[in-house]
């Protein structure tokens, strides 16, 4: 029985300073709407809605077959780090050595925490800009570091202007995290930004850490890779994953690319902690990032949210509410809805819509405080879902009662 005399054990303090995720309260809230029988409208996850394409799997189960169903390199199979590497240089125009400079992860969350836990010593400062996905911030605190956060307000595009950076660094700071395609905005910078950005780095000795999972996802211009410069290889570190570009979120695999020191940290954080990334995904993985018909299904994917995006653009038009602003996004699969104009809390907006109109969201202060008054619709959804989801957020904030 517990013994309630018993001294309480210690904990870890570092998890205090961590808020339990929004994203997770509002996903469970759904779950038991859906389940007392209620029609829910799903916007609120970050996962496509398209299934892996068939031939990745038949490469999965094919390496199972002959016998790839026991520990692997901790590293990744030379096979897949030449693909990463190929992949690399044909979208990005950066050449890695696949044999030094490539670490194969558990998806991108991993490569991430793999990749601040190599730069980062406690107390070191991170720069996050607000809003931004929060587990780059909670990371950085589970490993004990400070997060100060750069505002990258809506009004100027959802990137930070260029003295906020120079007004937020301090004889601490070490690492800068950047995500373009943002989530939640789907904001990108220019070419020029990121190269101002990159000598920013090197003048002040800083890491950049990019997580570009959402790289392949853009409607205009491709963004620029963060190591696309002269010289930015060398202290940029670069997080990606096959999630979100091959519909793969479920297999969990991604890869880190990074100089050749970080990633002897980095793979002796992975042998210590997860040994290897199962062996028949890994084969999955270098079919789907090398097969030339997988990459066609990832253009017809983009495709899609492309007209999706089109379509959530003509409702606002058409529907012409003051009180949902609609931000174009330019990358990534989400809308970051501006409700400002109703004066209201996010997470009670998302509560209320859920509640009234049963479509789910995420409240955008769960992003940070730049993101108070704004909540974050999915486009990763059947295009049904996303016009009767639309249609009724607007029907909802037109009529709101307080
Ligand atoms: C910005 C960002 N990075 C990383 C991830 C995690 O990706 P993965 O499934 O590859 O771990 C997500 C998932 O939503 C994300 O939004």
């Amino acid at each position: 029985m517990f013994d309630t005399l018993a001294p309480m054990q210690n904990l870890n303090q570092q998890f205090n300073l961590i808020r339990q995720s929004a994203t997770v309260a509002m996903a469970d809230r759904i779950l038991a709407l859906k389940a007392s029988g209620r029609n829910i409208v799903g916007l609120q996850v970050g996962d496509p809605d398209f299934g892996t394409a068939p031939a990745i799997a038949d490469a999965a189960f094919q390496a199972m077959q002959n016998g790839l169903t026991h520990y692997g390199p901790s590293r990744g199979y030379p096979d897949l780090r030449t693909a990463v590497a190929s992949k690399l240089k044909r979208d990005e125009g950066v050449s890695y050595d696949p044999a030094s400079e490539i670490l194969v992860t558990h998806g991108g969350i991993h490569a991430y925490y793999l990749a601040m836990q190599s730069v980062l010593n406690p107390g070191d400062d991170v720069l996050i800009p607000d809003p931004s996905w929060a587990t780059h911030s909670n990371m950085a605190i589970m490993l004990r570091g400070s997060v100060i956060r750069v505002p990258a307000p809506a009004e100027n595009g959802f990137i930070p202007q260029f003295e906020s950076w120079l007004r937020a660094l301090t004889p601490q700071t070490r690492v800068i995290v950047l995500n373009y395609p943002s989530n939640p905005t789907g904001a990108y910078p220019t070419r020029a930004y990121l190269k101002k950005l990159q000598d920013f780095a090197k003048e002040h000795n800083l890491w950049i850490v990019s997580d570009e999972v959402y790289g392949s996802l853009y409607y205009g211009e491709r963004p620029t890779c963060a190591a696309a410069f002269e010289g930015a290889k060398e202290r940029t570190l670069l997080v990606n994953s096959l999630s979100k570009s091959y519909a793969m979120t479920g297999w969990r695999v991604g890869y880190l690319a990074a100089p050749a020191r970080v990633i002897e940290n980095a793979i002796k954080a992975g042998q210590n902690s997860i040994t290897c990334v199962a062996p028949f995904i890994q084969k999955a993985a270098a079919f789907a990032l090398t097969d030339p018909a997988i990459q066609q299904v990832t253009a017809d994917m983009r495709a899609a949210y492309s007209r999706r995006r089109d379509l959530v653009l003509r409702l606002a038009h058409e529907l012409e509410s003051e009180k949902v602003k609609v931000i174009p996004p330019q990358g990534a699969f989400y809308f970051f809805l501006d409700l400002r104009a109703l004066n209201m809390p996010a997470v009670e907006m998302c509560e209320r819509i859920l509640d009234e109109e049963g479509v789910g969201l995420v409240p955008g202060s769960a992003f940070g405080e730049e993101g108070e008054g704004f909540i974050r619709m999915t486009i990763a959804a059947s295009d049904e879902d996303v016009e009767a989801g639309f249609r009724k957020i607007v029907k909802w904030a037109e009529n709101v009662q307080r």
